[in-house]
């Protein structure tokens, strides 16, 4: 598969470019509805644009790309949508894992996958085992995640150190919070995109996304492409962070 490398490398260029792009895929099912085709293939073309992304990425030199896949909420959805999106996924690590590594990716996972059904955690610790040496780009997939379970997660760990002794609760501090999270080693997010126009977070990364610039636009995830992330990547390097000061 060869894709036009994505434009100008903004991203690396000189300081101002996002380290960490989080993004929202969102818009499959309006983009599969438009065609008059079943909700899965507006799923399989997602997952053609994630493969896209993760390859400009690379190019535009930013360091952590975090991709909401499923979040804790989506198993509300018919039970044929999650079967199919677990079939997806499990296809997307058989046959992706080997170019990904080759190209310098490190798989990461944040969210409770550790629930999805046995072979897939198996495929994603075995994945994550074979691509942790690498060091271009992180790909950060969110799986089962929520994050209002992440920081009741957080809450419950700390409780029980205090309660065996092991932890002062007076020392419990902002950084303690930030490194117990699963996202507990990485930058956080320096721009946040969601795709189709809808302009929520849906229980993404809250605490992780406090200062993040973000970008809302209309196009649906399996029509965005390599031009798509590098301009907005220009339209971060635009803007102007304060961080509460002046
Ligand atoms: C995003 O597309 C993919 C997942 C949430 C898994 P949607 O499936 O939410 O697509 P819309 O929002 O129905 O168009
Ligand atoms: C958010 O999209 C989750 C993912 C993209 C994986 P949803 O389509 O599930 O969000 P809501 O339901 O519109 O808020
Ligand atoms: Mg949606």
């Amino acid at each position: 598969v060869s894709t036009a490398p994505a434009t100008k490398a903004v991203a690396g260029q000189g300081s101002k470019g996002p380290r960490h792009v989080a993004i929202i895929m969102d818009g499959n099912g309006r983009w599969a509805k438009r065609r008059h085709l079943p909700r899965i293939a507006g799923h399989r073309k997602g997952i053609e644009a994630a493969r896209t992304v993760v390859r400009a990425a690379g190019e535009l030199g930013i360091e952590v790309l975090t991709l909401y896949a499923f979040s804790s909420e989506n198993w509300r959805r018919p039970a044929d949508e999650v079967s199919d999106l677990m079939g997806l996924l499990r296809r997307f690590i058989v046959t992706d894992i080997d170019e990904l590594s080759e190209s310098g990716v490190r798989l990461r996972i944040i969210g409770n996958y550790r629930a999805l059904a046995p072979d897939i955690v198996q495929l994603i610790d075995n994945a994550c085992a074979k691509t942790a040496q690498n060091s271009r780009t992180t790909l950060v997939i969110a799986l089962n995640y929520g994050s209002h379970a992440e920081l009741a997660g957080v809450a419950r760990s700390l409780a029980e150190r205090a309660r065996d002794g092991l932890l002062d609760p007076a020392v419990i501090d902002e950084d303690m919070i930030a490194g117990e999270l699963d996202t507990g080693d990485l930058p956080p997010p320096d721009l946040l995109i969601r795709t189709s126009g809808e302009k929520r977070l849906s229980n993404f990364l809250l605490w992780q996304l406090a200062y993040s610039e973000f970008l809302f636009v209309d196009t649906l995830w399996p029509d965005f492409g390599a031009n798509d992330l590098a301009a907005a990547c220009e339209q971060f390097s635009a803007r102007e962070r304060r961080f509460g000061g002046l």
